[in-house]
């Protein structure tokens, strides 16, 4: 039987898409030489410094951001849509001991399409869809942040805190952590990190949630795959490994003789280096003032110390590897409190509003995502009996 004639073998596939643009988005865009990164064309720096996590969601999905009545509108609906309904509660609590913070997220966050009221609109009726994607929205978003927090109270053997309706997306998160309401200051530090955090172009779990999205599969759906594609080590799992490593290194004079066996070794360095940018990311350099702050502030400045030794070290051995979004949100959430194995389900409270963003725009204009590859395997088998081989 011939071959079907395939197109020549392309040039070696390089890896991981690198440099291949795959489609056009107006939700973020990333300049990789000068680190720059700007959301529906304000940059980082700004919306760190003025916008609040909500005004950045609701400039994320409605490409612009929103007046005071809007702005309030769109937070209180947030905040009304924060509940989880005890059966997913209950539906995690058994598997609590048994996985990790972010497979508890990713199991729930899939259960919560059980009991959304708009899981099964179709792209049938284009229009009546998108206007139930943007509800979703609001309630995954609302949601994702009180799984997390009930993920983490089951983990540790205690009940989940219902969520406020009366505080901010940040403040209310760290409330149902342990019941206390936050004071401004920290409530605001974690108000910037998941500014920074929300949407960073085609990372790895936002291509998997608009791979999903593009087969029409739902918002839900496309979340869940996100957040599997998030919990990697080389993805969202590196902070809680920046953690681990500063712990491990206990002191500052200690750091450069365990970075140095790390390489040695050829370990990745977590908290460094990035697909994109070719000098620091502008988000580290952020995260890097709220961890001083918030690590001076909390009597822990020996996790900044720490982490600026690392720093140096790094700079002498890589000078071409700058820290990345992971390197000192590590330090920040560890000065707010937050437990170590949260780090990563803080990332993706945050992401899920980018993941969501990029659905609604695949959504909106979609073409099935299906590349194409570079086939290295055998050619031309022929076939032996079982009793043969
Ligand atoms: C995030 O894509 C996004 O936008 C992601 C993200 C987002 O907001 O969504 O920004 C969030 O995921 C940040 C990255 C978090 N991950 C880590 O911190 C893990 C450690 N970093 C590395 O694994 C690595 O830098 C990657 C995975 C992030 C990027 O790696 P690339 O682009 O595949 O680069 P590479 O592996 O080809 O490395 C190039 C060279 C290699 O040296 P040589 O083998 O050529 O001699 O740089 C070296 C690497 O060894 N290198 C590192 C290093 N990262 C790269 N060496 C030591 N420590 C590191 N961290």
């Amino acid at each position: 039987m011939t071959q079907a004639k395939e197109a020549p073998a392309g040039p070696p596939a390089k890896g991981g898409l690198e440099g291949v643009v795959v489609a056009p988005t107006a939700m973020s865009t990333i300049d990789g030489e000068k680190g720059l990164l700007s959301y529906r064309g304000f940059d980082i720096c700004d919306l760190a410094e003025h916008a609040s996590f909500e005004e950045t969601v609701h400039l994320l999905w409605y490409d612009r951001l929103p007046t005071t009545d809007e702005l309030h509108d769109f937070s209180a609906d947030m905040a009304a849509g924060r509940a989880v309904v005890s059966e997913v509660l209950d539906a995690i609590t058994p598997l609590a001991p048994r996985m990790s913070i972010m497979d508890l997220l990713r199991t729930g966050a899939s259960c919560l399409a059980a009991y959304d009221p708009d899981a099964r609109v179709t792209l049938d009726d284009p229009d009546a869809h998108a206007a139930a994607n943007l509800r979703k929205a609001s309630r995954v978003t609302a949601q994702m942040a009180t799984l997390v927090a009930a993920s983490h109270r089951l983990r540790v053997g205690d009940d989940p805190i219902a969520p406020r309706d009366d505080l901010s997306h940040a403040a209310n998160f760290l409330y149902m952590l342990d019941g206390e309401r936050p004071d401004e200051e920290l409530a605001r530090v974690l108000d910037v990190a998941l500014v920074l955090h929300a949407d960073h172009g085609f990372n790895a779990s936002t291509f998997s949630a608009r791979v999903t999205a593009s087969t029409e599969a739902d918002l839900h759906a496309a979340v869940t795959s996100a957040i599997g594609t998030l919990k990697g080590r080389l993805h969202g799992g590196a902070n809680v490994r920046v953690m681990r490593m500063l712990r491990d290194i206990g002191s500052p004079d200690r750091a450069e003789a365990v970075v140095d066996e790390m390489l040695e070794k050829g370990q990745r360095v977590m908290g460094f280096g990035h697909r994109v940018y070719k000098v620091e990311d502008p988000r580290a350099t952020v995260l890097r003032e709220l961890a001083r702050t918030s690590c001076e502030r909390s009597g822990h400045a020996i996790w900044f110390d720490i982490s600026q030794r690392v720093e140096e070290v790094m700079k002498e051995r890589k000078p071409t590897i700058a820290p990345n979004v992971d390197f000192y949100s590590a330090s920040t959430y560890a000065a707010l409190g937050v437990p170590e194995d949260l780090f990563t389900a803080i990332f993706a409270l945050s992401r899920v509003s980018g993941w969501i963003g990029h659905v609604m725009e695949q959504h909106r204009n979609n073409r099935l995502i299906r590349p194409r590859s570079d086939y290295v395997g055998q050619r031309d088998q022929t076939w032996v009996p079982i009793a043969d081989r």
